[in-house]
């Protein structure tokens, strides 16, 4: 088992136990070359390792994503999440107990975690690794320029956006009760916040974004989006603006949410799935009970942005497309 360094306890409960992370997301899809292209352009650092692409923000060593090929549409793979030695064995100890059957990992992707399946089939995993979730809320950039100075340099001279971290991902499931219920019970995820029965947000018990798992209700379980940390508003009308200049028109943003807090854009992928440029979700602290609360939908969505376009809750892992 690898040893990682590092442990925090949890909250002020001595007993409370939970993942700290999630680690990763997996995706597998047709043809990998498009992938690489897509989230190449939307500013990660992305290179061929091992049997897959790995999904890097630059300047970070921490795959916060893969893409494997050989799937005739779009699928999510499976999720992975993160916790400390110290907790793996009263994990496993925890779900073995709730009756989740414990399973060998997929081809290409032995390690030294957990796998289990959830109640609607979707692969997880549960590793040890490092705490690769926010300790604290990411900083954000509010710049202006002071009189005399021009704020904004020219189009051509602006950087590359480059996201910071991986925030979060969303996937669609059949039953948000349960789905709560299974994610609250196997892996210590706690409520943020709902919406009726429409969607739910997840956070960690060690600190984290206000939510490191989403979920939507859908006729199926699939992948809607993963979300990716930007510094500033700005960073968020210059990525939408390159993914434009690449191809890349369709999504939904610019807005703010109202259950996060986080500015947004969405880009459509090659697949009919999202990557979001997101800034100043939310944080919630290790020591901080979160009063979750169930907003009604007409007031929770997003605070302010363009209409939602039709084609954003379409899952097409779940055959709607
Ligand atoms: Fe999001």
């Amino acid at each position: 088992m690898t040893a990682i360094r590092g442990y925090v306890a949890p909250t002020t409960e001595s007993d409370a136990l939970g993942v700290h992370s999630l680690d990763r997301f997996v995706l597998a899809v047709p043809d990998a070359h498009v992938a690489q292209e897509f989230y190449g352009n939307f500013g990660l650092d992305v290179r061929t390792e091992g049997n897959a692409l790995a999904i890097k923000t630059f300047g970070h060593e921490h795959r916060w994503g893969s893409v494997v090929e050989g799937a005739k549409t779009k699928a999510l793979h499976h999720l992975s999440f993160g916790c400390y030695a110290e907790d793996i064995a009263r994990l496993k100890a925890r779900i073995e107990g709730n009756g989740v059957k414990l399973i060998d990992p997929p081809p290409g992707f032995e390690s030294n975690g957990i796998w289990f399946r959830n109640h609607e089939n979707v692969l997880i995993e549960i590793k040890v690794g490092p705490k690769v979730s926010p300790d604290g809320k990411s900083a954000s950039q509010w710049t202006s320029a002071p009189p005399g100075t021009a704020g904004a340099a020219t189009r051509q001279n602006w950087p590359p956006v480059r996201p910071r971290r991986l925030s979060h991902v969303l996937t669609f499931t059949r039953d948000i009760d349960v789905s709560i219920q299974f994610y609250e019970r196997n892996l210590g995820l706690r409520l943020s916040d709902r919406s009726a029965d429409l969607v739910a947000f997840m956070h960690g018990i060690h600190g984290s974004d206000h939510h490191m798992l989403a979920l939507v209700k859908s006729s199926a379980p699939g992948f809607h989006h993963c979300s990716w940390d930007v510094v500033s508003i700005n960073d968020i009308g210059l990525g939408a603006m390159r993914m434009a200049d690449k191809g890349w028109t369709k999504g939904w943003g610019l807005g703010r949410h109202v259950l996060g807090s986080n500015y947004f854009h969405y880009v459509r992928d090659p697949w009919g799935s999202f990557s979001e440029y997101s800034c100043d979700i939310d944080y919630i602290p290790k020591e901080e009970c979160w009063p979750a609360a169930d907003h009604k939908p007409e007031d929770s969505f997003y605070l302010w942005g363009p209409d939602v376009p039709p084609e954003f809750t379409i899952n097409y892992e779940g055959g709607e497309g």
